[in-house]
């Protein structure tokens, strides 16, 4: 039986027996998982990455259901709200990047008769009936100050309530060797007890931007003169550089990106400030293999990449809760 307290950092051990931030971790066997608003999969990369199976996906939207079907095999159901408990195989880890819905909502919310039920409370519904040993979810940043800490307070107690130890963290893909600085909140949750939930707390050196760009990018991901022009105002740092551009029109320049957003302006992020990053370039940004088999069209790769939780950030906190159940 293992638990946090089994985890220690191990000196001696050889670097291929620890994590990447020098942790050794007990062994653990393979695990069912149900991998819901599954987006393109970076919950089940991580899950495959770590020898789990994934037995049921959904999400309401059809492009990345045959995206996630292509890649994995499995055809996601849709709409969580049709989904009963009976339709879902049981599991031992439940996964859900729910979307940013509006807090409000949930920080407002007195009971689960609550009619305005939103998203997470369609995954706590599930949870609840299946009961999952962990329990992973992942959300903006932002959602742990969104109404003044109400909202992620309402999701840690009716996790709670439903008989699970709860903790959460803002963590940064940046941290995890992907050259992208994307913060999210991620929601550990176990139906074992744990004091302490042991969050990875080192960082994984970056991958160099120039190592996942493509060397002969198609011409058509760069800008017109006119754009190029007209952000070219400034020296940038030695290239490759990501080129940002904020709401307010500034534009910042460094290493790693920004984080890919689903709904942004066409040109907010460019390479050198001259050229759009590649949907291959946008997957390696999250951290997904090469073998990612691109089916969809450059836009609905561009929102799929834009929503997916990075991969070996999803993967490291799924080795630790794997090692609290
Ligand atoms: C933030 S993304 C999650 C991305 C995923 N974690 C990944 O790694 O790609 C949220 C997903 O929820 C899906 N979604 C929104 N409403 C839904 C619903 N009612 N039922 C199922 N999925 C839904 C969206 O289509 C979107 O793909």
């Amino acid at each position: 039986m293992t638990n946090a307290s089994t985890i220690r950092r191990d000196e001696s051990a050889p670097a291929s027996a620890l994590t990447p931030d020098g942790w050794r971790l007990p062994p653990t066997a393979s695990l069912k998982c149900a991998d819901l608003f599954c987006g393109i999969g970076g919950f089940h990369q991580a899950a495959r990455n770590l020898g789990h199976e994934v037995v049921f996906a959904c999400d309401i939207d059809e492009e990345v259901r045959r995206a996630y079907h292509a890649n994995y095999g499995i055809e996601p159901v849709g709409d969580i709200a049709s989904v009963a408990p009976e339709d879902v195989p049981e599991h031992d880890l439940l996964f859900a990047g729910f979307p940013c819905q509006p807090f409000s909502i949930i920080g407002q919310r007195q009971g689960l008769a609550d009619p305005r039920g939103t998203l997470f409370f369609e995954a706590l519904r599930l949870i609840k009936a299946k009961r999952p040993r962990g329990v992973v979810l992942e959300n903006v940043k932002q959602l742990t100050t969104a109404q003044g800490g109400k909202v992620i307070a309402t999701i840690v107690s009716s996790l709670r309530e439903a008989g699970y130890s709860v903790d959460h963290r803002v963590l940064n893909a940046l941290d995890f060797g992907l050259p992208q600085k994307r913060e999210r909140t991620i929601i550990a949750a176990s139906l074992r007890p744990f004091e302490r939930f042991p969050w990875p707390d080192q960082t994984v050196p970056m991958t160099p931007l120039a190592e996942l760009l493509e060397a002969n990018p198609d011409p058509k991901h760069y800008a017109s003169e006119y754009i190029r022009r007209s952000k070219n105002h400034r020296q940038t740092l030695p290239s490759p550089a990501m080129w940002h551009e904020n709401k307010g029109g500034n534009i910042s320049s460094h290493e790693w990106s920004c984080a890919l957003r689903a709904g942004a302006s066409y040109n907010y992020l460019l390479v050198d400030g001259k050229r759009r990053p590649t949907p291959r370039e946008m997957l390696r940004l999250q951290g997904f293999p090469d073998s990612f088999d691109i089916v969809c069209n450059d836009g609905q790769t561009r929102k799929q990449t834009g929503n997916a939780v990075p991969v070996p950030l999803a993967q490291s906190v799924m080795e630790r809760l794997a090692s609290v159940l």
